[in-house]
């Protein structure tokens, strides 16, 4: 008896001060996608505390070697970058899978199956799966039984979607009384982003290279405007009429120079992009990106109504932002819903039209 309540007083001065989380146990992940955003992804995951299981990507260069070595931590971890993802899920038993390989749900979406069948969850990078009935209605509802089916949660965030363009404003709104309109402008500077970001808004292009690129996917440039507008729209309560995007280059008026593009005069320094939606006539959410070598880093929010009030931060670095969402986000969908979610199922704080 004595042992056992000598055993037991360490346990309670533990709860007493560092509270009840100290007895849970690490939530266990597998990182699905070791691009910059999936590295950057794991390395928080790991200073996080949260016990990586697995990582799977396609790229020769990485598969086979240890995770710690892939993301530089001077350290093996004992986990093996795999590509046969059915069987990393399977034998590591995961409770997320965080996942950033693509930016399109139909050309991710069996991925996104394999890790539902195993009974994960999953938060993706994938920007059209922040609001993927926009794009892809029917595969929406495919995914989301599926998901129902096998008691996994889905969820598409980041920084933008999953955070500047849509979630942010949305809770900045709830201090209105009447809100007419909500304007976000974000700039950054695309020099200090990773060499994928650079690539796919067309950095050193030509502008019909630009054009022809953007049209035949060879590059995306900005993915998910519209998807944030009515990600916004939902999680306030607004039901749109119509929703716009579109996007162009910016080109340079002298030689500008990144750690990897140089741009000359009359070449591509960034993309300029919009994404609209209207209730009638009336534009009543706008969202606006300027991603460029040497832009101002800020994003804007202007929320027009009674009060009208301007937010402006001095900008948020995306890729750790993104990582940051992703592993915040981890632990919410363990206790969400089944099926496909949105933020709008976690964020329920923002002015209300209903
Ligand atoms: N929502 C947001 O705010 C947000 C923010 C940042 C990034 N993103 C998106 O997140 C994604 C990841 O970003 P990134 O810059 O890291 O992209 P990336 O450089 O293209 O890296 C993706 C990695 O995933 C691998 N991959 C591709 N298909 C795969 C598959 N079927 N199975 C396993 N691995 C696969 C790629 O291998 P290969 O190179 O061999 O193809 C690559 O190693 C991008 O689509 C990006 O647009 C979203």
């Amino acid at each position: 008896m004595i042992g056992l309540v000598n055993l037991l007083i360490p346990v309670v001065v533990k709860l007493l001060i560092m509270g009840p989380g100290w007895l849970s146990v690490a939530i266990r992940v597998v990182i699905y996608g070791l691009g910059p955003i999936g590295q950057l992804i794991a390395k928080v995951a790991l200073e996080r505390g949260f016990d990586v299981v697995g990582a799977i990507d396609i790229d020769p260069q990485k598969v086979g070697k240890d995770l710690g070595e892939l993301l530089g931590l001077g350290k093996t971890l004992g986990i093996k970058v795999e590509s046969d993802a059915d069987r990393v899920l399977r034998d590591s038993d995961p409770d997320v899978v965080l996942h950033a390989t693509g930016s399109f749900f139909d050309r991710v979406y069996p991925q996104i199956m394999k890790a539902i069948r195993v009974g994960a969850d999953v938060v993706s990078t994938c920007e059209t799966l922040a609001w993927p009935w926009y794009r892809y209605p029917e595969l929406a509802e495919l995914v989301d039984n599926y998901a129902r089916n096998y008691g996994s949660t889905v969820l598409g965030a980041g920084v933008n979607p999953g955070f500047v363009f849509d979630a942010l404003p949305a809770v900045l709104s709830t201090t209105l009384t009447r809100l007419e309109k909500v304007v976000v402008v974000r700039s950054l500077d695309a020099a200090k982003r990773r060499y994928s970001f650079q690539r796919k808004i067309g950095l050193g292009m030509t502008p019909t290279q630009f054009r022809e690129a953007l049209s035949r996917g060879e590059i995306t440039a900005h993915v998910g405007f519209a998807e944030s507008v009515l990600l916004m729209a939902n999680i306030m309560g607004l039901r749109l009429d119509r929703v716009e995007e579109g996007q162009d280059a910016i080109i340079a008026d002298r030689h500008y120079e990144t750690q990897y593009f140089r741009i000359e005069e009359g070449q591509v320094r960034g993309v300029v992009g919009y994404g609209s939606g209207f209730v009638g006539d009336k534009e009543v959410i706008r969202v606006e990106l300027r991603a460029c070598v040497a832009c101002e880093d800020y994003e804007e929010v202007r929320l027009v109504g009674e009060p009208t009030i301007t937010w402006r931060s001095t900008g948020t670095p995306g890729d750790p932002a993104t990582a940051a969402v992703v592993v915040n986000l981890a632990p919410r969908v363990l206790n969400a819903r089944p099926g496909l979610i949105t933020l709008r199922d976690l964020i329920n704080y923002s002015y209300s039209y209903t």
